[in-house]
């Protein structure tokens, strides 16, 4: 019952927003009949997703917020769902979104204003699509693959690290909704930190930008390194196997992998 109300607030505020320059004042009495506060304030000018800012949001997006906010920007268990937000909803390009980002705690604080602004046109882009696709009342589903190309891909790409009677044995009884499941296998979290070595200096990684990289060393204390093209700095995280898969799978290959997932009870 609440996630048919919560996804017909959506409806509703993608609607009003898609028409807030021609009808402020209608939307914001609708939303506000529906419990929330959208649509008071904000400028009228709506922000048209630009498709080439989208998938650059979408790299941010999933460099920095996705293992909390999940895939589709819908939440999970540990973040909210930024797609019903009234604070996204609301942005543009954005003038709401970069001050929460400084004002929330445990947030990336130093994200460019271009990054930030290339995240509000995917997460518009996430919106949009949410608005035109989802079934409002069932959620997707997602065990729609076949069990043995499941089970296969897995012994080709997944036992260097992975065992179905070792470390993901009973996977699917730990984490039973397919879709987390789904979620989880594509953005695993990060359980262990980056390690890193920088001028022969090896660590956790703290910090990385343009212009300075930080470890904290074995001995507990954090060294920073001034970057500058002589300075050698190696990564290895553990989850890059996993953003780089991103990029393989095809749409069967994901849904046969979560079938076979499923399985291992
Ligand atoms: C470590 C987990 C984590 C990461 C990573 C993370 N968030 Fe969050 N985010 C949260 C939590 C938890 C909240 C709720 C905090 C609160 O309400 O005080 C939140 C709240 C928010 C909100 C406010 C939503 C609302 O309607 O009030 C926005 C917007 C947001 N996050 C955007 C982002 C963006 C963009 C990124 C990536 C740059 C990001 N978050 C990364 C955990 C995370
Ligand atoms: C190069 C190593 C590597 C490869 C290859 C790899 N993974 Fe992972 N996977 C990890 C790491 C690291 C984690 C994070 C969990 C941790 O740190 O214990 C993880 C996490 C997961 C999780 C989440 C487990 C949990 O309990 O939350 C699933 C599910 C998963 N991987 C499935 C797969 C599948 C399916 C494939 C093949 C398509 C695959 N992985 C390929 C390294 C790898």
């Amino acid at each position: 019952m609440r996630r048919v109300a919560s996804v017909r607030f959506l409806t509703v505020a993608v609607q009003c927003w898609a028409r807030a320059r021609a009808a402020v004042g209608v939307c914001a009495r609708v939303v506000v009949g529906g419990g929330l506060v959208w649509g008071q304030a904000g400028p009228t000018v709506r922000q048209d997703v630009d498709p080439a800012a989208a998938l650059r949001g979408r790299a941010v997006y999933t460099q920095f917020c996705v293992n909390c906010h999940g895939a589709l920007a819908k939440g999970t268990e540990e973040a909210p769902d930024l797609i019903r937000s009234p604070l996204v909803l609301r942005d543009r390009l954005g003038n709401e979104l970069g001050p929460a980002l400084k004002r929330l705690p445990n947030h990336k604080r130093d994200l460019t204003n271009a990054q930030v602004g290339d995240m509000t046109h995917f997460l518009k882009e996430q919106i949009e699509n949410t608005a035109k696709n989802r079934n409002p009342v069932r959620p997707p589903n997602v065990l729609t693959g076949n069990l043995d190309a499941g089970r296969a891909y897995f012994n080709s790409k997944c036992t260097a690290c992975h065992s179905a009677t070792g470390d993901l044995a009973g996977v699917s009884r730990r984490i039973p909704d397919a879709v987390d499941l789904q979620q989880r296998f594509l953005f695993p979290r990060r359980t262990k930190p980056v390690q890193a070595t920088v001028a022969g200096v090896t660590g956790d990684l703290v910090r990385i930008d343009d212009f300075t990289v930080s470890l904290k060393t074995g001995a507990g204390e954090t060294r920073t390194w001034t970057r500058t093209d002589a300075l050698q700095v190696a990564l290895n995280d553990p989850l890059k196997a996993h953003q780089d898969l991103l990029d393989v799978y095809t749409d069967a290959d994901m849904h046969n992998v979560v079938r076979y997932l499923e399985s291992l009870k």
